[in-house]
């Protein structure tokens, strides 16, 4: 790992991806498999979550995407890439409801500071993270991307509002853009790369359990087949590879569409997940029922049709290797459960 700022990259003729956030979750994911592919990756990352060990052999500059200040050093990082994949955002739901006009500071304004720095240095394409926030509480169980969009909190309101920004971008100065809406991301594509945050399910329930503790169910009377929420799990690894197929989409010449869900189409309980941890950690992870979270549907599911058609994406990997990788990730890292 190299820490420097601002560079100058492309020199040596092989493609350069900018990943922002490519020191988080699931930046630092796509992070790897550029470095696999031989491609030259720098990560701008201000690392207040990130971890400057998971970007590997990628150039790492370190600077804070939504001060409008760091647009030069930006700009600088750009020059001669070939494409940017935007992760760096806030992602806490119950903080953007506390702090909103910091969450639109930092994930609108950062958005616009990088497409300003695209504009200016020459870099015509963004894969943007966006979220199935962005539906709010649809009411179809499978969503489609035509749904309507009307997001229930502030983070997803950042979402809706960059995807505009950015569809605005493709007008102004012919960016080439594909707005990846992910559903519920979870596993992990080598152990030392899982979810440090425990804001997720996933996480949630290793941590009740390292804690001996019963995971929690928030409610077990909602109309699906067990009563609990029914979500779209999708494999990291998956994910990360539809950002790659995305990349390649970018430089066909006819381009269809520039939103795509990142779903597998199929839903899994709360209870079908604490079970398959359960089954790949073999502890016992019996759960108590708690009161029904606000703002929770029955079902959010994403309808993968799109991206099969048009990206020829598809996820690959199942719930057992979501538990699995997750399982083998929490052991790997300090929070090992004994
Ligand atoms: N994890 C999920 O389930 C999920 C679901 C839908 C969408 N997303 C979106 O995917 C993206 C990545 O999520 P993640 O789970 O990897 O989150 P993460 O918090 O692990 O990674 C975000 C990275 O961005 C960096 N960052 C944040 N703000 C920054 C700023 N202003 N300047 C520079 N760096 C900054 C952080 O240090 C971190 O390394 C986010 O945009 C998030 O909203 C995530």
């Amino acid at each position: 790992m190299n820490v420097f700022a601002p560079v100058r990259v492309g020199y040596d003729g092989r493609v350069t991806t900018i990943v922002t956030g490519g020191a988080g979750y699931i930046g630092a994911h796509v992070v790897r498999l550029l470095l696999e592919r031989g491609e030259e990756v720098v990560v701008v990352d201000d690392l207040s979550i990130g971890v400057a060990s998971r970007v590997g052999a990628a150039r790492l500059v370190v600077a804070d995407v939504a001060d409008p200040a760091n647009v030069p050093v930006l700009t600088e990082a750009l020059r001669g890439g070939d494409s940017v994949i935007h992760f760096a955002a806030r992602k806490q739901v119950g903080q953007s409801v506390d702090l909103p006009a910091w969450y639109f500071q930092q994930n609108v304004a950062g958005l616009a500071n990088v497409l300003i720095a695209m504009e200016r240095a020459g870099v015509e394409k963004l894969v943007f993270s966006s979220s199935a926030a962005t539906y709010g509480l649809p009411d179809a169980a499978l969503v489609r991307e035509d749904a309507t969009l009307d997001p229930i909190n502030p983070y997803g309101q950042t979402k809706v509002v960059g995807e505009w920004m950015a569809h605005d971008a493709v007008l102004s100065f012919g960016l080439r853009l594909a707005c990846l809406r992910y559903f519920n991301v979870a596993g992990a594509g080598w152990p030392e790369l899982g979810d440090p945050a425990v804001l997720n399910l996933v996480p949630m329930v290793l941590e009740k359990l390292a804690a001996g503790e019963a995971p929690a169910i928030f409610g077990d009377d909602y109309p699906t087949p067990d009563g609990t929420c029914v979500r779209d799990y999708v494999h990291v690894l998956d994910l990360a590879e539809a950002h790659i197929a995305a990349i390649e989409y970018l430089d066909r010449p006819e381009r269809p569409a520039t939103v795509f869900n990142v779903g597998t189409g199929e839903g899994a309980s709360v209870r079908q997940v604490i079970e398959q941890i359960g089954i790949a950690s073999g502890l016992d992870t019996t759960a108590r029922i708690a009161p029904r979270r606000p703002g929770d549907p029955a079902y959010l599911v994403g309808d993968p049709s799109r991206i099969a058609e048009v990206l020829g994406w598809r996820a690959s990997r199942g719930l057992p290797e979501i538990a699995a990788s997750a399982w083998q990730a929490w052991q790997a890292g300090p929070r090992r459960i004994a």
